[in-house]
């Protein structure tokens, strides 16, 4: 495996490189929610790349950055061991200056839900996603859908922004009781795994009133609150597959999407229906 800091040295290693490549965009502490992207890309590509890079630009003021857990020599191993070729592990200096252009990340769908809750992260999500992908640019890139949003945003930069990279949407991985994994359950006290154990409960209680026909969005978010109450929560929403409201459940075009706080420790889960 090849560890890559300076985007330059990427792009001119890349230039004579004609082959398939597959990238799959990370802020590192990986977890196997990350590494069935790896496994994914690795099987359908010549060539894998991942980058370790936790984004400036994506924090608020007074969020997490510099607490954001850092496992760089545990992470090096996951990658190799994942069969990744080249990993991309620049500095933020490497990849922004003072003066920056960024993009902005659309007014309604980049300013709902945790766009809301975090106004401006979006930008600094497609702003970092769009400078990867021009350093790399990757045949196929993977996602998971357990940033449900994140995701629909990148889909629709590529999409308006004419980009010719292919995104590959992944499932979520979870821990066997349904736990949605995330770099960020090792903030969680043991008692708050288990409150934590609530918000997937929550979306099977939706999956279940769905399958029994219940397709009033207002029923269900109403029995998930419920399920919920003893959590501070952020959102839940029941939405179309693009992120416009939904009165009822379209079967194959909707998604309920949640966001709690269990402790100080934001959690999203969502479920695609
Ligand atoms: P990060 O949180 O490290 O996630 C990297 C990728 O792993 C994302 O596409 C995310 O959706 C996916 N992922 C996280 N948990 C998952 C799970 N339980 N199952 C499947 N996939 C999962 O998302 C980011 O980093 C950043 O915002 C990034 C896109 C790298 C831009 O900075």
């Amino acid at each position: 495996m090849k560890i890559i800091s300076n985007p330059l040295e990427l792009k001119k290693y890349l230039k004579s490189n004609s082959k398939i490549i597959g990238f799959v965009p990370t802020m590192g502490a990986l977890h196997e929610g990350h590494i069935s992207l790896f496994k994914e890309a690795r099987q359908n590509n010549e060539l894998l790349i991942v980058s370790i890079f936790v984004n400036p630009t994506q924090f608020l003021h007074g969020e997490d950055l510099d607490k954001y857990p850092k496992k760089e020599e545990a992470d090096k191993k996951i990658c190799s061991l994942s069969g990744v070729d080249i990993l991309f592990f620049p500095h933020a200096q490497d990849i922004y200056t003072d003066d920056e252009i960024s993009l902005q990340a659309p007014s309604q769908r980049g300013y709902i839900l945790e766009g809301y809750s975090r106004p401006g992260h979006f930008n600094g999500v497609l702003t970092v996603v769009n400078k990867l992908f021009n350093i790399i640019n990757p045949t196929n890139a993977y996602f998971g859908k357990k940033d449900a949003q994140q995701l629909h945003l990148i889909s629709l930069m590529v999409k308006q922004l004419f980009m010719s990279v292919n995104i590959v949407e992944m499932d979520t991985m979870r821990e066997s009781d349904g736990l949605a994994l995330s770099s960020r359950n090792i903030y969680l006290s043991q008692d708050q795994r288990v409150e934590a154990l609530k918000i997937s409960s929550s979306l099977q209680v939706a999956f279940g009133m769905v399958n029994s026909g219940i397709l009033d969005t207002k029923k269900i978010v109403k029995k998930m609150r419920e399920k919920l109450n003893s959590l501070e929560i952020f959102y839940i929403e029941a939405l179309s597959r693009d992120f416009k409201p939904l009165t009822s459940i379209i079967i194959g075009n909707s998604i309920i999407l949640v966001e709690v706080k269990v402790g100080t420790t934001r959690l999203l889960d969502n479920i695609y229906l």
